[in-house]
């Protein structure tokens, strides 16, 4: 998929701003504070239909103004051309959503239409973070891919809403006798061994089918000398077999039955579980999140979302796709110059990347690796832009 522009109007620091983009390489570079994140951002909003940052829409309508629209054209591998379109309005917090101006109709039949992957310096709570947040940036890269996952981990969610709100009412209330509190919990708890066992055996087929592809990118980055691993911790165990997966979410089900009652939260499922990332060295396996310097987490978050890239383009369903779009925002912080250099030249090979930085001189370095017609450079100022060429 290609943007080929971007129409926005009163989208934060941007009152009127229309950008037209290069189909290859897009260097973006201004003073801090001038609008670089905010540009990805709305192109985030078209392809997932909300803010990789996870702002509200009502934060990003410019101050003072009391509506946004966000425009962009697209063309997919068939070189159809498609436009979509985000308004939202403030005072009644209306979100329109418009394909070649009608309505998009269910959600999880649009997302992955536009793929998108982002690494963002808001990343790094990926590898020191919660494990929240690696489930959540992995369930949108599977939820991409798969329809069935989108919605059957939107259901999940809610499953386990209603589950928790019964186990707090219970313990904040003292409502239920023991049988009557079994039988409303039983029908949630079907639910959430059904839903739970498909989400972690997609899970496990993610993470099993993606360690060639993190491996492989992060070599090209840093040589042979270590290699990244991802694994998937649960307490369902780790099968990508949905009835062994059952089985064992069943069973964790008795047996924290007691304890789910004392502490009045939902304790088993796979939205307890947890993504690890490690590094092998000769001299061991070390956990990233413990042990890495800031430029190895940074390395490691550039190769797996190179390799989130190279995973979605060769396993997306959607018709025409194509190629996902890349946003890197302010990747060279924190890396070394060899690691920078490697990271220009491996992006030809991307289809349409944005890179946002506030030094201009990194494009010297990347523009060697590129045909001058497949990059160009915009000056972004207070929320307007300039094509320097
Ligand atoms: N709703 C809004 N209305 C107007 N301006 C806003 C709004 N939300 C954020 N801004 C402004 O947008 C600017 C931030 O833009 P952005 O994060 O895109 O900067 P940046 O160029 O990425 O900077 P950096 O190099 O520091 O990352 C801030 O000055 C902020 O005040
Ligand atoms: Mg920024």
């Amino acid at each position: 998929m290609v943007l080929d522009s971007l129409h926005l109007q009163n989208f934060k620091n941007y009152s009127d701003c229309t950008i037209n983009f290069n189909p290859g390489l897009n260097f973006i570079f201004g003073d801090n504070g001038n609008g670089k994140t905010n540009l990805l951002e709305a192109v985030s909003f078209l392809c997932y239909t909300r803010s990789f940052l996870q702002n509200s829409e009502s934060d990003c309508v410019k101050y003072g103004s009391e509506l946004f629209d966000i425009s962009g054209q697209f063309h997919n591998e068939l070189s159809v051309t498609n436009k979509i379109s985000l308004r939202y309005y403030r005072e009644n917090s209306d979100k329109r959503f418009t394909a070649n101006n009608e309505p998009v109709g269910k959600l999880s039949a649009f997302f992955g239409t536009y793929p998108l992957v982002v690494l963002s310096p808001q990343d790094m709570k990926l590898t020191t973070g919660l494990p929240a947040d690696r489930r959540k940036n992995f369930d949108i890269l599977i939820s991409q891919l798969s329809r069935v996952y989108f919605d059957d981990l939107k259901r999940y969610s809610k499953v386990i809403k209603q589950k928790n709100a019964l186990l707090k009412e219970n313990l904040t209330m003292r409502r239920y006798h023991n049988n009557e509190l079994l039988n409303l919990i039983e029908p949630w708890n079907d639910e959430l061994i059904e839903l739970g066992s498909r989400l972690i055996a997609r899970r496990m087929k993610l993470v099993n089918e993606f360690r060639p592809y993190i491996i492989g990118n992060f070599s090209l980055i840093v040589g042979d000398a270590y290699e990244p691993s991802i694994t998937y911790e649960s307490e369902s165990g780790n099968s990508e077999n949905e009835s062994e997966l059952k089985e064992a979410i069943a069973l964790n089900l008795r047996d924290k039955y007691e304890n789910e009652i004392k502490r009045g939260i939902s304790l088993v499922g796979p939205h307890r579980d947890n993504y690890v990332f490690s590094l092998l060295k000769s001299d061991g396996t070390f956990n990233v999140k413990t042990f890495a310097s800031q430029g190895e987490h940074k390395t490691f978050l550039v190769s797996l979302k190179l390799a989130e890239y190279r995973y979605l383009k060769d396993n997306t369903e959607s018709y025409g796709s194509g190629e996902p779009i890349l946003l890197l925002d302010d990747v060279f912080s924190d890396l070394d110059k060899s690691r920078i250099e490697k990271i220009c030249s491996i992006l030809p090979a991307y289809k349409q990347a944005f890179l946002t930085t506030t030094n201009k001189d990194y494009l010297d370095i990347v523009g060697k690796y590129f045909d001058k017609n497949n990059i160009s450079s915009f000056k972004i100022t207070n929320g307007s832009t300039a094509n320097i060429g």
